[in-house]
């Protein structure tokens, strides 16, 4: 059984006046911000709930099963999945500016969830995943360069035009406070300590143009590197670990005969804040398995090199 702390009563309490008998929409991602606050309001005010999950094509691996179960079998709370794959690698068709690529994404993004909000009857409230260091962040930005390096799209920064008034139950908390809160609600780990994924997913880690085979290698690639490093022990104390797909062939041999194929790029990093971040030092013998593994077993890929860049000057994301 499962004690709730203050914070996490309180804030049930305080969702619970604030909402009354009115409906909720939340907008989960996969990520653990908007499943916490999902799993808030489930507590709070349950059946007067209704989750709205964009599947823009662009997810890890697995990452929508999960929270799916979750939210429906667990919580079971009214969930709708949008299957915008096809809508959204269209809107991709062609584009190789990542500028370009985020802001189609971004823009994708608010038709689908706008669409499905519509079909939802009664909807007074859209509640967010907004954390404390979104709040300092955007503030902070509003006239300087940082949210001009790149552009950011979150579940979190639907715009007002939605009409909808907004509950954000965690703009005071921090991710590791988030974290706790969500195992308290009794969210599994696998969600609670998921590392952070950008809003524009897999598009910004499959550099140049998206399609649906090169988002395939890179969703196998990426599964591979998180999996030993998990099975390593290591996921909880690196701060984020991906692959990147990038826009090189190279020459290699496979047997007798000589391939011209992809290469995947590991990125694994450590960081407090994501403002700077060193790379990890993985053990070698970690980074020969996930190498011999996605080469064996991606078809397409030749190579694996690992990024041993810091930020800054290089960011976390290749784009
Ligand atoms: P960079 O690449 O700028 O990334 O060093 C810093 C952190 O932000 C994440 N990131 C995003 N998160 N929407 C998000 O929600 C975005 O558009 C986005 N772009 C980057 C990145 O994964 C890292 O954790």
């Amino acid at each position: 059984t499962w004690r709730l702390g203050d914070f996490a009563e309180e804030t049930i309490n305080r969702i619970r006046e604030q909402v009354g008998s009115d409906r909720v929409i939340c907008g989960l991602s996969g990520g653990v911000d908007s499943s916490v606050v999902a799993a808030l309001l489930a507590r709070a005010i349950g059946p007067q709930l209704s989750c709205i999950l964009v599947d823009n094509g662009l997810l890890r691996k697995d990452e929508e099963r999960a929270v799916v179960e979750e939210f429906s079998t667990h919580f079971k709370t009214d969930l709708h999945v949008v299957k915008g794959e096809d809508r959204f690698l269209a809107q991709l068709a062609g584009i190789v500016d990542p500028q370009e690529k985020r802001r189609r994404i971004g823009h994708e993004f608010i038709n689908c969830f706008k669409e499905e909000a519509d079909k939802i009857e009664d909807a007074k409230y859209l509640a967010q995943g907004t954390l404390y260091p979104d709040v300092i962040e955007s503030g902070a930005s509003a006239d300087g360069p940082a949210d001009t390096i790149k552009l950011h799209h979150n579940v979190g920064g639907l715009p007002e035009e939605l009409g909808f008034d907004l509950i954000e139950p965690l703009r005071d908390l921090f991710k590791d406070e988030v974290r706790q809160l969500g195992l308290q609600l009794g969210l599994p780990e696998e969600i609670v300590w998921r590392h952070p994924f950008p809003g524009p997913g897999l598009a910004v880690r499959c550099l140049g143009e998206v399609t649906r085979d090169k988002l395939e290698m890179l969703r196998e690639a990426d599964a591979i590197v998180v999996g030993e490093i998990k099975a390593a022990g290591l996921y909880r104390s690196t701060s984020q670990a991906f692959a990147v797909l990038l826009p090189v062939q190279s020459v290699g041999v496979m047997g007798d005969s000589r391939t011209y194929d992809n290469a995947v790029c590991v990125r694994c990093v450590n960081t407090d804040d994501f403002m700077t971040a060193d790379w990890s030092h993985l053990p070698h013998d970690l980074l020969s398995r996930i190498s011999t593994r996605i080469i064996n077993e991606v078809k397409g890929v030749n190579r694996v090199v690992y990024d041993i860049s810091s930020k800054p000057p290089a960011t976390i994301e290749w784009e």
